[in-house]
């Protein structure tokens, strides 16, 4: 008997295609969808998954042609779209059209991943496990084996495999990928349509933006994956997406196919104080000042909204969110709902014991564990913050790695060869993409935060010197720093490490800006990592025992695996919503919305001349509704990052919009999913053809794709 302790709520859930269970599909042919299971994902016939892709590491994208046309969001391509641009050439804010296939643009580095198949390779896996081993060990010997099993599943062919944990180590599946390497940007909407809204908007429904850009796969002349060659030719996808013209109505179905790269949806209630109480507002409170410093760089030049822009979206993106999950936690009592259910789950084990013994104590170490490491987190928090995901502290700590500095690194001249060799090469796109004056300013604001929340007891030697000496501003003792610094500008630290002599060593441990940054490392790796390191790998044991029990009393057709970067299946339907006292969302957006926005004074409600100019039924041709431009829709479907570019299908599986964010009084919904309010947001497809089509004149384009009226 099965005691329903992990209800999912409806239209939640993210799952996993190839074990789709009845229940899922039946749910999901009850709500409207009228395609078999195999037309989602077959291995033995192209289906709908051959046209989806991890698109580089963190976004989806989808094939839209029998020429490897592929659509992914504006945000997705942000970077790409800004390497390519200059103030000369700025495609972040004109835009950027191939018109033939000659001026696509190459962008090394770049893939495109489809799924081959997947496979459940538990029983294999655990024949190399025993209860007896120690943490350690354990994922020693998960390591060895899935890397065993990978590489025999991917012998004799140019796929790549890896066998991943799911369920918190419960469940192991082999994935098997295809990777394309030379990816080439197609075409690109300007800012003021891409990005249109910019931060004020981001999370947030109503919504205008025509987030979306576009590339192509190229492949070698087997049409297999191969390095960029100017002779590759365009990919021939198995199976691409078609395109409805249809629309979107209130109730329709929807579902969304995509990587979503994590969610942690099975965590304890005192996993989420923690991270509600003390994680989150921390991150927030330290990315309120970093953007400070950065927004006002931006304003003050054109070559420095270029260069930060991408990283200013990339910091702002993480903490609006924040700001949205966790009053979403405080409204739906987030901790009071796990609690509730922890208490089912005692309750459900004293009846059944199953596994109950190893369940027995699970709760006490959690609380003991969570609090023990509160310190430790919140110095790694603010650690990585304020200082190791820096450009510029992560490039000084390059030197870290010479041997001399650190001597448990010598590894003999080669390995110091290779050190200079990668530091040489690394300057000058570093320093490219910094400004030094920024970054001293943003060095000195994030010391000034850091000194501020860690206790004087648990400050690096450099950092409580400095707070003893200059209380709470650090701009001078960052321009001290710097002044007489190698790494002050590129052309100094070149010719330091370019001329690397014997001597170097010494003047570079001498360094005050090395001093400074590898003095709070090594505070960092002696004090602080090996607490975190003893706490996570507690919490590793913990969670999986958790989760195991969870799963002894859920109905496991309707359980689903935490979000891995894997392909996922989400459904649910084009819904508006009631976020709070007395407000309602409507379903949709429209072009009209824009106009009405539209505010000169204000960067992110900026709008072409052009498309104004466009923007009357007489232009909207085929893409329009009725007199109206659709611009974006919500919708239930369980989301989350890794979902933007993802498609959203229709009934009968054709692209009607494509995934680029969530409302924000759901973006809770990585911990706790609520129908209510939780929605995902997407373009319109009609908006996306309307502009390459009529605004950019990318006709061609629209020619490879197959468009159902
Ligand atoms: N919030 C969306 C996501 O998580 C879009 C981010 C890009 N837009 C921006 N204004 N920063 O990725
Ligand atoms: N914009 C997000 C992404 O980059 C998707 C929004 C979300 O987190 O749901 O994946």
């Amino acid at each position: 008997m099965i005691v329903l302790v992990w209800p999912a709520r409806a239209d939640e859930g993210m799952w996993l295609p190839f074990l789709l269970s009845g229940k899922q599909y039946n749910d999901m042919v009850s709500r409207g969808f009228r395609l078999t299971a195999e037309d989602l994902y077959s291995v033995n016939q192209a289906s709908l998954k051959d046209a989806i892709v991890l698109f580089g590491r963190g976004c989806t994208g989808e094939l839209v042609s029998a020429e490897g046309l592929l659509l992914t969001n504006h945000h997705c391509g942000y970077s790409r779209i800004q390497q390519h641009s200059s103030v000369a050439h700025d495609y972040l804010a004109d835009g950027f059209w191939a018109m033939q296939k000659g001026e696509e643009l190459p962008n090394p580095g770049l893939t495109a991943s489809r799924l081959v198949r997947m496979q459940d390779v538990t029983a294999e896996m655990v024949k190399a496990l025993n209860p007896q081993m120690s943490e350690k060990e354990r994922s020693e010997a998960i390591k060895k084996k899935g890397a065993e099993l990978a590489k025999k599943a991917v012998e004799g062919t140019h796929y790549e495999g890896e066998v991943k944990p799911f369920y918190y180590g419960n469940q192991f599946i082999l994935i098997i990928m295809e990777v394309f390497k030379d990816v080439r940007l197609v075409g690109a909407p300007p800012s003021a349509i891409g990005k249109f809204g910019g931060d004020t908007d981001n999370w947030m429904w109503p919504r205008h933006t025509g987030d979306f850009s576009i590339f192509r796969i190229y492949a070698g002349k087997d049409n297999k994956p191969a390095p960029y060659d100017k002779e590759n030719q365009p990919y021939k996808p198995e199976k691409f997406l078609e395109i409805s013209l249809n629309g979107v109505s209130e109730g329709d179905f929807t579902m969304v196919y995509g990587f979503p790269a994590q969610t942690e949806q099975y965590l304890p209630a005192v996993a989420i104080r923690h991270l509600q109480q003390h994680i989150y507002p921390l991150t927030v409170a330290i990315r309120d000042k970093e953007l400070e410093v950065i927004n006002e760089a931006m304003a003050s030049s054109q070559a420095l909204r270029i260069m930060y822009a991408a990283r200013q979206a990339g910091v702002a993106n993480g903490w609006k969110k924040l700001k949205g999950v966790i009053p979403g936690l405080e409204r739906y009592q987030v901790e009071d709902l796990k609690t509730a259910e922890e208490k089912i789950l005692r309750g459900a084990l004293d009846i059944f014991p199953l596994g109950r013994d190893e369940y027995i104590g699970v709760m006490e170490e959690y609380n003991k564990t969570y609090s023990s490491m509160l310190p430790y987190d919140v110095w790694q928090t603010a650690f990585n913050e304020c200082f190791w995901k820096q450009p510029l502290f992560r490039f000084v700590f390059k030197g870290y790695w010479l041997p001399g500095t650190d001597q448990k690194n010598d590894k003999g001249k080669e390995a110091f060869d290779k050190t200079i060799e990668d530091i040489v090469k690394s300057i000058s796109g570093t320093y490219k993409g910094m400004d030094m004056t920024t970054e001293t300013r943003l060095m000195a604001a994030l010391i000034s935060e850091f000194t501020a929340r860690i206790p004087d007891e648990r400050l690096p030697y450099a950092l409580k010197d400095a707070k003893r000496r200059y209380k709470d501003d650090y701009t001078e003792y960052t321009h001290q720093l710097f002044a007489a610094s190698i790494f002050r500008d590129s052309l100094s630290a070149a010719a330091f490490f370019g001329g690397w002599k014997p001597s170097s060593l010494k003047k570079l441990m001498k360094d005050p800006v090395f001093r400074f940054v590898t003095g709070i490392v090594d505070y960092y790796r002696n004090t602080c990592q090996p607490e975190i390191l003893r706490y996570t790998t507690t919490l590793d044991s913990l969670h999986r025992i958790h989760m195991r029990t969870i799963m002894n009393f859920s109905d496991p057709e309707m359980l689903y695996p935490d979000a891995n970067s894997t392909l996922r299946i989400t459904y649910g339907q084009v819904k508006g919503s009631e976020p709070r006292d007395a407000v309602r969302y409507l379903y949709r957006t429209t072009l009209d919305g824009i106009l009405i926005k539209e505010d000169p004074e204000i960067e992110d409600y900026a709008v072409p001349g052009r498309l104004k100019e466009i923007a009357a039924p007489q232009f909207y041709g085929p893409y329009g509704d009725q007199g109206v431009m659709p611009v974006a829709f919500i919708a239930t479907n369980h989301t989350t990052g890794g979902n933007s570019g993802s498609p959203v299908l229709d009934a009968d599986g054709r692209l009607i919009g494509i995934n680029f964010d969530r409302a924000w009084e759901g973006t809770m919904s990585d911990l706790h999913y609520e129908p209510e309010i939780c929605r995902n947001i997407s373009i319109d497809i009609r908006y996306l053809l309307f502009v390459v089509d009529r605004y950019a004149g990318a006709g061609h384009l629209i020619q490879e794709m197959v468009i159902h009226q």
